[in-house]
């Protein structure tokens, strides 16, 4: 499942490692190749040029003796490595010692009717190069020993070519651990793919070495994704948990209800057992109405109503709704908004995300509680604060209460789902709005919401 502890290989990046492989390979090659055929023309043009000043020699002298005196003349001195033949009308006239001892056969003669100017003959342990003058009546064939020449472009092409083999040893040592870096990260992707799979544990992540390559942000996209992915299971599970156990209290109670109204003994009013049945599966709906809200609004399949609002009437709007209970609560409302503040926003998700803080504000005040709605143009920003002078968020819950099906401990007495503020939240987030929260307990809360022009 781990990769290797990070060493120096590890770090060089797997696309460094294969352009090395690549270039280092085919320029040393290059390199190589081009470094002997120079060595090689070099050496072989030197002893083309060394045959030719001795036919040169061997010219001068015939001029200067005359063909006939040549075989006294002839200023070569048997020197080792050359060989000479003159031959008129293709019959020898002068033989060298050494070229006698060669023992060529018809070699000589096959290359000269041919009519090549250089041609070379491989003996036992020697090579010799031969050059062909050929003038209307004679013939002068020179040649040289270039044994120690070919044995040292040999000894060249030796190294050369030990030096290309670990030319491409090296390169193949590269691309192996190119490809052991490639495969050793998609061999940790698979495997914790598998563990997964396997366990149904998403708590596994791929483990990664800071290459700084393409699979080092393929596996760190991964582990994002499954951190997103885990989040979102933990939230699903956590959910449905909750609307489960939100939910059973009200069937419960359904069941209870039925069983008793069909009981022969019971006195329980038949209509009152309806009217109470119909309480509980009010609050079913209720509960499953919102679920189904909030995910619409947060997954963007609910389509918002854009329009041009004045905040002033969003606000009475709201009120409207809450008049009867604030009079009740005997609540202190104060409300501060210029006519000519306007936002763009749905209207009705708006009242509703209003409403769900307009009635957390009454439900959790105090007897004879203030609430004061202000809104305020800051800059670029419009900002709407409702306070209240309730039972007031413990810091412990603060982190807590945008999140479903969430009360705080202190709030329980009072009737809710905890679906409010969740609600809230999605529809904020849509109009790309923000929402922020104060609160000391027992003094009261203050919700803030951020809109942008
Ligand atoms: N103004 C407030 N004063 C004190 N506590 C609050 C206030 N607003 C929210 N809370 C706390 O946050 C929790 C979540 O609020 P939310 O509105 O989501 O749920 P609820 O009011 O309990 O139920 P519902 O709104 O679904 O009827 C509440 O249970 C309460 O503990
Ligand atoms: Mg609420």
């Amino acid at each position: 499942m781990f990769l290797k502890k990070s060493n120096f290989f590890s770090k060089i990046s797997v696309k460094i490692l294969l352009w090395y492989s690549a270039i280092f390979i085919s320029n040393a090659i290059f390199l190589f190749l081009l470094a002997y055929f120079i060595v090689s023309a070099t050496l072989r043009d030197k002893e083309t040029t060394s045959i030719s000043l001795e036919m040169e020699k061997i010219l001068l002298d015939i001029q200067k003796y005359g063909l006939s005196n040549i075989d006294k003349h002839i200023s070569h001195k048997e020197k080792e490595d050359f060989v000479i033949e003159i031959l008129f009308k293709n019959k020898p006239l002068y033989v060298s010692e050494n070229f006698k001892k060669l023992e060529l056969g018809n070699k000589i003669i096959e290359n000269i009717k041919s009519k090549k100017k250089f041609f070379t003959i491989n003996l036992d342990d020697k090579t010799f190069k031969f050059q062909i003058y050929q003038a209307t009546s004679y013939t002068i064939v020179v040649g040289k020993n270039v044994a120690s020449t070919e044995e040292l472009l040999e000894k060249f092409r030796e190294i050369f070519f030990g030096m290309i083999l670990f030319t491409m040893l090296l390169g193949i040592i590269g691309g192996l651990i190119a490809l052991r870096k490639i495969l050793l990260p998609i061999k940790s992707i698979t495997q914790t793919a598998q563990y997964i799979i396997n366990t149904g544990k998403l708590n596994e992540r791929i483990k990664v070495e800071n290459t700084q390559d393409e699979l080092y942000d393929l596996s760190v996209i991964i582990n994002k994704m499954l951190d997103k992915i885990e989040v979102l299971v933990k939230s699903l599970k956590e959910t449905i948990d909750n609307v489960a156990h939100d939910l059973r209290t009200p069937l419960t109670r359904i069941k209870i209800t039925s069983e008793l109204a069909l009981s022969e003994q019971s006195k329980l009013n038949p209509k009152d057992a309806l009217l109470s049945c119909l309480d509980e599966s009010d609050k079913i709906l209720t509960l499953l109405n919102a679920i189904v809200d909030i995910s619409q609004i947060e997954t963007g399949s609910l389509k918002l109503n854009i329009e041009r609002i004045q905040l002033k009437k969003l606000i009475d709007d709201v009120i409207d709704l809450y008049d009867y209970v604030i009079e009740e609560h005997n609540i202190n409302l104060s409300v501060k908004c210029n006519e000519n503040i306007y936002i763009y926003g749905d209207f009705n998700r708006l009242r509703q995300a209003l409403s769900n803080l307009m009635d957390n504000a009454i439900k959790y005040n105090k007897p004879n509680g203030k609430i004061s709605i202000k809104a305020l143009e800051i800059n670029d920003k419009i900002c709407l604060f409702i306070r209240d002078t309730g039972i007031g968020i413990d810091a412990k819950d603060l982190p807590y209460i945008f999140e479903r099906l969430y009360r705080a401990d202190k709030s329980r007495s009072k009737q809710g789902l905890g679906l409010g503020l969740s609600l809230v939240k999605a529809i904020i987030k849509a109009h790309e709005a923000k929402i922020k929260v104060k609160s000391k307990l027992t003094c009261g809360t203050i919700f803030c919401i951020i809109f942008h022009h």
